[in-house]
């Protein structure tokens, strides 16, 4: 299967939003807030598309000299084969160029899978906000990745 990442369009909203459904709980994002976050010029939308089909997106909004991971999101049946890693991989070359300094996210505390994959991108544990995530009352643990690398 050839994974190309591409920019998203409104075209692959519908998608976008299935992806979104089967893997957050509500209240999660909706589609509104991503037309508004396909036309922001300071968010950087990517999509991961094979034959067609939508396999994950994630979504960076640019706050200069820095950024923040918003969203990220593979699809439930092709997880776990290093899509959520080309995402991220291509978002953080990218902010190197664009002379970002660092990269922020937030996360569920227990959400291994995801921890995992930013740690080994070079995100570090910089904080931790209790209770963030009111609707399950996880804590979020605060990550940040710093962009180090030259043109
Ligand atoms: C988090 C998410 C975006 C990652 O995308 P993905 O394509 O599944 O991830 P990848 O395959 O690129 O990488 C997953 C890594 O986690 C590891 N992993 C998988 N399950 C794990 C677990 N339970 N504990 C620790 N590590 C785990 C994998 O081994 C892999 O690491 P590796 O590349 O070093 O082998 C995706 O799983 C997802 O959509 N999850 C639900 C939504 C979500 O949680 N989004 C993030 C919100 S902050």
């Amino acid at each position: 299967m050839r994974i190309e990442i591409i920019t998203a369009e409104p075209r692959h909203l519908v998608e976008i939003v299935r992806i979104e459904q089967e893997n957050f709980p509500a209240p999660c994002w909706s589609t509104a807030l991503f037309e508004r976050k396909l036309e922001d010029p300071s968010v950087r939308f990517l999509l991961a598309e094979a034959e067609g089909h939508v396999l994950g997106f994630a979504v960076l909004q640019y706050m200069p000299p820095e950024a923040e991971l918003q969203d990220i999101a593979v699809d439930r049946t092709v997880q776990d084969r290093g899509i959520g890693r080309q995402l991220i991989t291509r978002l953080l070359e990218e902010c190197v160029r664009a002379d970002v300094t660092a990269v922020h996210l937030d996360v569920r505390a227990g959400n291994d899978r995801a921890i995992a994959l930013y740690r080994s991108l070079g995100f570090e544990a910089v904080g931790r906000r209790s209770g963030y995530y009111r609707n399950t009352d996880e804590d979020a643990i605060l990550m940040t990745a710093t962009c180090l690398e030259k043109r």
